[in-house]
């Protein structure tokens, strides 16, 4: 096949893009395919038309990307591409509309609410500890843990520089202690099949977007030693929250799990439709655990697109 890989842009995710990108076209130049890498610019509908491939394996993190926006061109320009379409991607690029979608169908998520970055200056927008997060970033870009011990004041002081400070609107939630949890899920002929449950022990504490791409800054426990109900219940959501969003080829739903509450404590935090494709994630490390190695995965979201 002649493939073109996807990568980079301009979201703040793009260096994390463009290692997904490289791992994926050497993988597929491996197994003897065409590959053309494209670093996705302005121009990239012209660049993809002139390189006309069979498919497009997207590989882009974050906006623009993730959210629909390359996902509607493609689907304009007829070509097929991996991963989730046009409306599952524009809904589960956002954690609001994630919830509005998930909730209702039985998958428990945390509440909070949607906050202007500048009233957290007047007041705590949740008793504290929560968690500020932009709705449609990912690995961990822009996000804070505002606790007591913070040095933010209580409220946040204007003068108190935090991750926030981008970001003109943030999700507010409560911050759930124990443990980080992760479930890839990937499509075959019989349907959607979780691969298992990781946990992610960050040496610092919070998994952030250093803990997430620093080798050895973060243990990765796979699979997690959790009891068995709750392992079940972290593969049952995420099948469920794959097959509500729509999601195709590969989703990686991550979770936080209060390990003081028992199944009640259990809290999706999201479905990633574009998980990451590095040396150090999760859907590659889930996948060969269960004896597909990185190259068998990618051919593998390269035959769902296609199907
Ligand atoms: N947003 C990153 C790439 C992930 O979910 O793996
Ligand atoms: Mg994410």
């Amino acid at each position: 096949l002649h493939i073109a890989v996807l990568m980079g842009g301009w979201a703040n995710e793009r260096s994390v893009s463009l290692m997904s990108g490289k791992g994926v076209a050497d993988a597929l130049e491996s197994r003897g395919h065409r590959v053309t890498r494209i670093d996705m610019d302005r121009r990239v509908a012209a660049r993809i038309a002139e390189a006309a491939p069979d498919v497009v394996f997207n590989a882009l993190h974050g906006v623009p990307g993730e959210d629909g926006t390359v996902q509607g061109m493609l689907d304009l320009m007829g070509i097929p591409y991996t991963h989730s379409g046009l409306a599952t991607s524009v809904i589960a690029i956002d954690k609001e509309l994630t919830k509005l979608a998930l909730v209702p169908r039985g998958i428990p998520m945390p509440g909070g609410r949607i906050v202007a970055s500048e009233e957290l200056y007047r007041a705590d927008p949740l008793a504290r500890p929560y968690v500020l997060k932009p709705v449609n970033e990912g690995s961990s870009v822009g996000v804070a843990i505002v606790t007591d011990e913070s040095n933010y004041g209580n409220p946040i002081r204007q003068d108190s520089a935090g991750p926030w400070q981008d970001f003109e609107h943030l999700l507010a939630e409560p911050f759930i202690r124990g443990l980080e949890l992760t479930t890839a899920v990937i499509d075959s002929a019989d349907g959607p099949r979780a691969l298992g449950v990781t946990e992610l022990k960050p040496k610092s504490g919070f998994y952030d977007f250093d803990a997430k791409y620093t080798e050895g800054m973060t243990d990765h426990i796979c699979p997690a030693d959790i009891p068995e109900n709750i392992a079940q219940l972290c593969c049952k959501y995420a099948v469920e929250a794959h097959r509500v969003l729509g999601c195709r080829g590969t989703s990686r739903t991550d979770f936080r799990w209060d390990d003081e509450r028992g199944e009640a404590g259990l809290f999706v935090l999201e479905t990633n439709t574009q998980p990451g494709m590095t040396p150090l994630s999760l859907v590659p490390e889930q996948a060969r655990h269960c004896g597909m190695d990185y190259a068998d995965l990618v051919e593998a979201i390269v035959a769902e697109a296609l199907r």
